[in-house]
């Protein structure tokens, strides 16, 4: 949800931001704009749409200088559109901002203004901060920005310059994510690692409600009431070329390849063959004798590996778990008090429900365990215990290889608290393990099934509806087939459980409407056959996908995808892959722009 980038150095700084823009397209890509500092004089390009028009404005135009802000826009307030595009500006074009968040109280802070005869060019929230800048503005940016602070409600990070004090920006954040990047003779902004990880590995995460203020050889971070702290240097440990590309069409699909070595990377050091360890968990057996609650809370993806998790944390450690969606948990009033274990998950470690969900169970006195990609995020920073799912930067919108760690860690999970709790033997909790370092090759063998997806995808990617079902964990794995498959091809889709779609779905099925059938498991083989007849009979047109040992369903459907034979349960981590393939060809066979989904952005920090 919108980048932002900063710099402040001796390079030209356009160089800088758009080079940080194009890794953070993925935040939003419905209009770019940087401004530049030159001569005590702020200049802006900005336009509507992918990032490339803004390249193409400043071909003809440069904008010069050696300090500048960048962003892309994943429009809240305001189509897309040039004036709407940020950097936005005050008279005269003293100070200009860059924001991600919401300001919710623009709309009364921008009637105040326009009283005050400021003139708006835009429909954005963000204007009304540069108008009250410039309107506090005392001869010092850094204390006008906390006047300002004590105004401004919602969220925001924002990047801040000013023509009267040149050799600096200024950045400050509340409840969205915003890092600064350490140099030598340059420092950087970003809202996110990637934008910078071409120039330095040592950041600071700031903290909400604090202020940094970057020129080319010093920064200085402050609280808002302008008390210096001292923080300390984060060291990234990313590798610059897992942000690239790497000669893949698509992001997608390379984090797709990438699963195989994620997936290793999640189990390593924490799953062998006599068990799970979390080093560094402070969640021991004695406080679990104290919680008498397990909440699972997430969004999209992370929300349906949160209910792959709630199924196993139900079979392994027999304990009876609520898997809810950040947004909705949230304005609940939720039952959760000290005895609540509240399990987060979420790639970004930024999502704002799911963030708003953690502050409202600790509040409470919950403990609470993230399960999260990134290290020191703010959801990291936040919960009690961390989990890092080890998946290495995720860019492509459609979350691929996060997920497959995301169930990883929760088998894992469920496997540690049945031990834990003694709910389950030690055998059990080694044949788990067991299965689970079988993951990658089995994820290494659904790659190589591409040429048979893309085939199948070739041929029928002119529809426009595509069912799942499944039972028990296999509906998960269908929840999550599905979304990814309307989100980057925008074919619409629905998962069900197998036998629900009688109760009412089941009169959408058509002559020829596809419906994948994910049969992994045996102690319901049969019933899905049940099921899959009752749908054929009304014209279905069945894909069914079964475990080697199943193939004689093919004289009941039309096309079957063969996994390997595995324990029934680890299929969800190898199954998604054929689901996440077929999305992927699916959305490339029908022309989509799959790493740019419309509407859509990577990271949610909004509510
Ligand atoms: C879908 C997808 C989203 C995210 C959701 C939560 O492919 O990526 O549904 O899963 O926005 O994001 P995180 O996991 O960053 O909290």
């Amino acid at each position: 949800m919108c980048g932002i980038v900063g710099y402040i150095g001796a390079k030209q700084a356009q160089d800088v931001l758009i080079n940080g823009l194009s890794r953070l397209e993925y935040r939003g890509y419905d209009s770019a704009g940087i401004a530049t500092l030159e001569n005590d004089i702020i200049r802006i390009e900005k336009k509507k749409g992918r990032l490339i028009n803004l390249e193409d404005a400043l071909e003809k135009a440069p904008l010069s200088g050696q300090v500048g802000i960048g962003h892309t826009r994943w429009a809240t307030h305001g189509v897309p559109s040039d004036a709407n595009a940020h950097p936005h500006s005050s008279v005269n074009q003293e100070i200009a901002v860059v924001h991600n968040g919401i300001i919710e109280n623009y709309m009364a802070l921008k009637n105040e203004l326009k009283d005050r005869d400021h003139v708006f060019v835009s429909d954005t929230d963000t204007e009304v901060v540069a108008h009250l800048l410039n309107e506090l503005y005392t001869g010092d940016i850094v204390k006008t920005i906390q006047m300002a602070m004590q105004q401004l409600k919602g969220s925001y990070a924002l990047g801040v310059l000013c023509a009267n004090e040149p050799d600096k920006i200024v950045a400050v954040r509340k409840d969205s994510p915003l890092i600064v990047g350490l140099g030598d003779g340059e420092n950087f902004i970003a809202s996110d690692i990637p934008a910078i990880l071409n120039y330095t590995r040592e950041v600071y995460l700031l903290d909400n409600g604090e202020i940094a203020v970057l020129t080319a050889d010093t920064i200085q971070v402050m609280n808002s009431d302008g008390e210096i702290i001292e923080k300390e240097i984060f060291a990234v440990d990313w590798d610059p070329g897992d942000a690239e590309k790497g000669g893949y069409d698509h992001f997608m699909l390379k984090e797709m390849v990438e699963q195989p070595k994620a997936m290793m990377e999640t189990l390593m050091g924490r799953c062998c063959e006599s068990g799970v360890t979390f080093a560094g968990l402070k969640l021991n057996t004695e406080m679990m004798k104290n919680i008498n609650r397990i909440q699972i809370v997430a969004c999209g993806t992370a929300y349906h590996a949160g209910m792959v998790g709630k199924y196993y944390f139900e079979k392994f450690a027999r304990i009876s778990v609520e898997t809810e969606a950040a947004s909705e948990y949230r304005y609940k009033d939720p039952i959760v008090d000290k005895n609540t274990l509240l399990i987060v998950i979420s790639q970004s470690g930024e999502t704002a429900d799911t963030l708003a969900a953690i502050r409202l169970a600790k509040e409470r006195g919950a403990w609470v365990l993230a399960v999260t990609n990134v290290v020191g995020s703010s959801i990291a920073r936040e919960a009690d215990d961390v989990i890092y799912t080890n998946a290495g930067p995720e860019i492509a919108v459609a979350s691929t290889k996060a997920y497959v760690t995301q169930v990883g860690c929760m088998m894992m999970l469920a496997s540690f608290l049945g031990e834990l709790n003694g709910k389950m033997e030690k055998a059990e909790g080694s044949r788990i393990c067991h299965g689970l370092m079988m993951t990658p090759g089995l994820i290494e063998k659904a790659l190589e099934t591409q040429a048979v997806i893309k085939a199948f995808a070739d041929k029928n990617h002119k529809i426009y509806d595509l069912f799942y079902m499944g039972r028990g964990v296999d509906l998960y794995t269908s929840m999550e087939g599905s979304l990814k498959l309307k989100e980057i091809s925008y074919i619409h889709s629905e998962a069900y459980a197998a036998g629900e779609l009688k109760h009412g779905p089941i009169a959408l099925i058509e002559d020829g409407t596809i419906v994948v059938a994910v049969c992994t498991q045996e102690n319901v083989f049969e019933k899905m056959l049940s099921n899959i007849k009752e749908v054929k009979a009304r014209g279905a047109h069945v894909l069914a996908i079964v475990q080697e040992g199943h193939q004689d369903i093919a004289t009941e459907v039309d096309e079957v995808w063969v996994i390997p034979e595995m324990d029934d349960d680890i299929t969800a981590i190898p199954t998604i892959v054929y689901l996440q393939l077929l999305a992927y060809y699916l959305a490339v066979a029908r022309g989509c722009d799959v790493d740019k989904p419309k509407n859509l952005a990577k990271s949610v920090t909004v509510e």
